[in-house]
């Protein structure tokens, strides 16, 4: 019996984001579901795409990013929807784009990072979910409001904690963040505008996401010396709130610390047993985010991302910029300031050891406005599929795309996604497996990557033949977890 279907990927190898080993298997996709798996032949659709000798997967969950904007302003979603990714998860590390209208404010870093001070119009989190909504990306998203975001709304002195007003305030902005359909809050303790919040701050003001299936994701307070404490810092605030925890890009910073991701994953795996938590990684050993000397004195070797003053020296090295200048790197760095930066800070070993803990997201981290941007941009997901488990070994593919589908999709509660089974959602990515790669690099960070074939969010294609196809079927995610 013949049926019709919109879509078939036809002769695929299915990875289907559960950790099961593969098989060989057609997908139908009718509407904007997953309709049968299975052999289809004899069955017709408006579109086939051939996949003989190819990897059908979920599309992928970019656990952390800072696309707020992006999503505004590039909804095909270029750096993305070109490695496969048809989630995102925004609002990360303390910055989202709502609520918060900043008028002729001045943008305070590290808010400047998604956007100037004209991208902070939205008064509500419910107003940036309609724009969303009615003016929709290629991309899912699921979406944090940040707490840094709402200390500018409420705060005059970012320099202190909150006072009970201030939080009472905060609080209200996150009931009405949630009722829109964030799915959490997240903070970025390590930022100026949110060091001075003691835990307590924090805690109080994430006080409503207990009882609503909301989490708490965290760029922690300290990635260095103090990483435990950080740790203990997260895990104490999830257990006061009863609420799951993410702990985003999860890293040891600074050389005196290389090796002690041993010593944070028996920490996390061991508080696991007793509390919900969650972590994320991008697969490089070098950060990125704004400039700062401070951030330098951790780094082996620092590139500038952005300057606003100096957008010439965009992707070059600071040692360079300075000699340029001819001043030190101290004075250099202040002269580029507003600027963002890479820093190579990190032990490859423990980005391998973090990266194949079995509780790891993949998230990229990436920051799309930067002039020169980290490569993670545009290659993290690529990159962990093709060098570090096709070419080192790292863990077999199934479980790569775990960890970039199901198990991001169950740790953020997005019902019927990360799964490639009959009825979820047709998330779905297309790739050869053989070849898929980053090509985006250091010295040329803005490049689709490799072995990508296609890409299909709410059954409909939104990724083919090296460019996007104009489809924007992207929806808002809620959480769901039963
Ligand atoms: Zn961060
Ligand atoms: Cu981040």
């Amino acid at each position: 019996m013949s049926e019709r279907f919109d879509l078939i990927v036809r002769g695929a190898t299915v990875v289907d984001g559960s950790r099961a080993p593969r098989y060989r298997a057609d997908v139908g996709v009718r509407g904007d579901r997953i309709a049968a798996i299975g052999s289809l032949d004899g069955n017709r659709a408006a579109v086939d795409i051939d996949a003989s000798g190819k990897v059908v997967s979920p599309g992928f969950i970019d656990a952390h990013t800072h696309d707020d904007r992006l999503m505004l302003s590039a909804p095909e979603m270029a750096p993305k929807a070109s490695q496969g990714v048809t989630t995102v998860v925004a609002g990360n590390c303390g910055v989202s784009l709502a609520p918060l209208v900043l008028g002729d404010r001045a943008v305070p870093p590290p808010l400047d990072l998604i956007g100037d001070t004209s991208w902070y119009r939205f008064a509500s989190f419910k107003s940036y979910v309609e724009q969303l909504e009615s003016s929709p990306a290629a991309t899912n998203a699921a979406l944090l409001v940040g707490h840094t975001t709402m200390r500018v709304v409420a705060m005059s002195d970012l320099d202190r904690s909150a006072t009970k007003n201030e939080i009472e305030q905060m609080q209200a902005m996150v009931r009405e963040a949630l009722d829109a359909g964030a799915i959490g809050v997240s903070t970025g303790l390590y930022y100026e505008p949110a060091r001075a919040a003691p835990t307590e701050e924090v805690i109080e003001v994430c006080r409503p996401l207990t009882g609503r299936k909301a989490l708490y994701c965290t760029h922690m307070r300290d990635e260095g010396d103090h990483v435990t404490d950080s740790l203990e810092e997260t895990f104490r605030i999830g257990r006061e709130l009863r609420v799951p925890v993410v702990v985003s890009h999860h890293k040891v910073v600074g050389l005196p610390n290389h090796g002690r991701s041993k010593e944070t994953l028996s920490l996390i795996a061991a508080r696991m047993a007793s509390q919900s938590i969650g972590l994320d990684c991008y697969p490089y050993c070098a950060s990125s985010t704004i400039l700062s000397w401070e951030r330098t004195l951790v780094a082996t070797k620092v590139l500038v991302t952005w300057s606003t003053p100096h957008p010439e020296f965009g992707g070059m090295d600071l040692e360079d910029v300075a000699a340029k200048m001819g001043i030190d790197k101290r004075q250099a760095v202040l002269r580029l300031l507003p600027a963002g930066a890479i820093y190579f800070s990190l032990d490859e070993a423990d980005v391998q050891r973090v990266l194949s803990f079995e509780h790891t997201m993949v998230g990229s981290d990436g920051l799309p406005h930067d002039a020169a941007p980290h490569p993670r941009l545009w290659g993290t997901f690529p990159r962990v599929l093709g060098h570090y488990s096709r070419g080192l070994g790292l863990f077999p593919l199934e479980t790569a795309v775990y960890k970039m589908t199901g198990l991001s999709a169950s740790t953020f509660g997005l019902k019927d996604r990360g799964v490639l089974q009959q009825g979820a959602f047709a998330d779905l990515c297309v790739f050869d497996a053989a070849t898929i790669d980053e090509a985006a690099s250091f010295a040329r960070p803005i490049q689709p990557a490799r072995g990508i074939e296609a890409v299909i969010v709410n059954g409909a294609i939104t990724w083919r033949d090296g460019k996007p196809t104009g489809a924007r079927p992207g929806r808002v995610l809620r959480r769901d977890v039963g």
